[in-house]
């Protein structure tokens, strides 16, 4: 397996998962900003390589260059484990002429690996990444019912509630692994830290709710949620994602609207990372 040198801890637990030999691609960075890589001369036919794809830009760039140099040092088949697939959101032309980045960032990682798996990749209007994956094949894992343990062991007869429809998937998911009672919000977006939600009809007077999303990015989307459902008489608010991006302020405006605790998986490395995903990657990996 070939990971790199920001994701060592990630890289440790699945390579003991799966028992398998890894080794790290070497990155000096130029003065300029361009990356100058070095991989071990020679790789295996089957190669796995560990790479999330937070903070994408560099990352992809990188792994762009990594993953055809690996085939020119033998590698046939190469199975690329995204644990944070990027740009899955930007699924359509919201506005004329805005270009579905889903789409491209998917088909150019296609057309250099021959296999992927990831983590809750937020597929919202698309059946599944194939269609965006030519020529690979896929795997999207849900980490959604680790969270629901997780959730049910912190927090037993939590209500679970998604900060918008298409979290629905997830909290149903863990819902009924854990027979904890779930709905979902109406999410409207008007911009990057501007959304509006408005709580389902359900009673939350006197209830533990725990928001369970895919994704915190701003945080804006958790922030109205918890502020809803408090203002609704919650007893508490606590936060459960897959991915723990929490760009600037977000963790501090949680904290700020009454939020008690915030966990996320270990997708991506986090400060608030409880729940691992090691286990879940390796058994797929094995049947892939
Ligand atoms: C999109 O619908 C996702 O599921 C998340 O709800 C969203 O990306 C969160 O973004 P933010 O944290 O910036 O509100």
């Amino acid at each position: 397996m070939l990971a790199f040198d920001d994701e060592q801890p990630a890289a440790q637990a699945l390579a003991a998962a799966l028992a398998m030999p890894w080794a790290l691609v070497q990155r000096h960075r130029f003065p300029d900003g361009e990356s100058k890589l070095r991989l071990p001369p020679t790789l295996p036919a089957d190669l796995l390589v560990l790479r999330g794809l937070d903070q994408p830009h560099d990352k992809l760039v990188e792994l762009l260059i990594t993953l055809p140099a690996a085939r020119e040092l033998g590698a046939r088949r190469i199975l690329l484990v995204a644990p944070y697939l990027a740009y899955m959101r930007q699924d359509m032309a919201f506005t004329p002429g805005e270009a579905v980045s889903q789409r491209h960032i998917a088909a150019l990682l296609a057309a250099h690996v021959d296999g992927l798996i990831t983590v809750d990749p937020h597929l919202h209007r698309i059946a599944s990444l194939d269609e965006v994956m030519p020529g690979c094949r896929s795997l999207a894992l849900s980490a959604a019912p680790l969270l629901g343990a997780w959730v049910a062991q912190q927090v037993p007869g939590a209500f679970l509630l998604g900060p918008d429809e298409e979290a629905l998937q997830w909290v149903a998911a863990a819902g009924r692994a854990h027979g904890l009672d779930h709905a979902v919000c109406h999410k409207q977006r008007l911009g990057d830290r501007d959304v509006r939600v408005a709580l389902p009809p359900v009673p939350l007077q006197g209830r533990a709710v725990v928001l369970l999303d895919d994704v915190a990015s701003t945080g804006r989307t958790l922030v109205e949620a918890a502020t809803a459902a408090l203002a609704a008489g919650a007893a508490s608010v606590d936060v459960a994602v897959t991915h723990a991006l929490f760009v600037g302020d977000a963790l501090a405006q949680l904290r700020a609207v009454g939020v008690r605790h915030v966990w996320s998986s270990d997708a991506v490395p986090h400060a608030t990372a409880v729940v691992p995903i090691a286990g879940l990657l390796a058994d797929a990996v094995r049947v892939f």
